[in-house]
């Protein structure tokens, strides 16, 4: 039988604190995180910005993809994705088999406050951020929709996000 936990993936929009939240989980419950930007970066050699920059986004979707696939088969973790990982329908079908999925979501306001004063997002390099944010969140949410257990940030630190996420059924197993 195997005895290893599910892994937790976080997924949701840019500045909803996925990152910042996973790190606590992974340390609260002893576990290996997993920025799946951050594989992207180490199978580019570059950082993200400059990955759009030179390859464009269809670019940096396909080495996204592959670094779905190769976590999808590891228990245990807890993973953060990039906002944009569920424009894949396979991605988000590979992070179910084989984790529980949270979406963490935030109001645009939220999101502006806490990425405006980060470069390393090209999506957001634009004259009117806010106004971008709204667009994409727009787009997305029937894709982040999907997930049922969304987990509201604002207002919150991530070492209370965690608590949250914590006493949601089916995440400690
Ligand atoms: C993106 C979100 C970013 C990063 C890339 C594209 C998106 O990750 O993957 O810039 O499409 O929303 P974060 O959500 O961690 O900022």
């Amino acid at each position: 039988m195997n005895t290893q936990p599910r892994s937790i993936v976080l997924l949701g929009f840019m500045g909803t604190g996925k990152t910042a939240v996973g790190r606590v989980l992974a340390r609260r419950l002893d576990r290996r995180f997993v920025d799946l930007d951050q594989q992207v970066e180490e199978r580019a050699g570059c950082s993200i910005a400059a990955l759009f920059e030179t390859a464009g986004e269809a670019a940096f979707r396909k080495l996204e993809r592959e670094a779905v696939r190769d976590i999808r088969d590891q228990p245990g973790l807890v993973v953060a994705t990039g906002g944009g990982v569920v424009l894949d329908p396979r991605n988000l079908a590979d992070l179910a088999a084989g984790g529980r999925l949270v979406c963490l979501c935030a109001t645009p306001e939220t999101i502006l406050r806490r990425v405006r004063h980060h470069t390393t997002r090209p999506l957001l390099r634009t004259a009117d951020p806010l106004a971008r944010i709204r667009e994409l969140l727009a787009a997305r949410e029937p894709l982040y929709d999907r997930i049922p257990l969304r987990v509201a940030t604002d207002g919150l630190t991530p070492e209370q996000v965690a608590d949250v996420i914590l006493e949601a059924p089916g995440i400690q197993p």
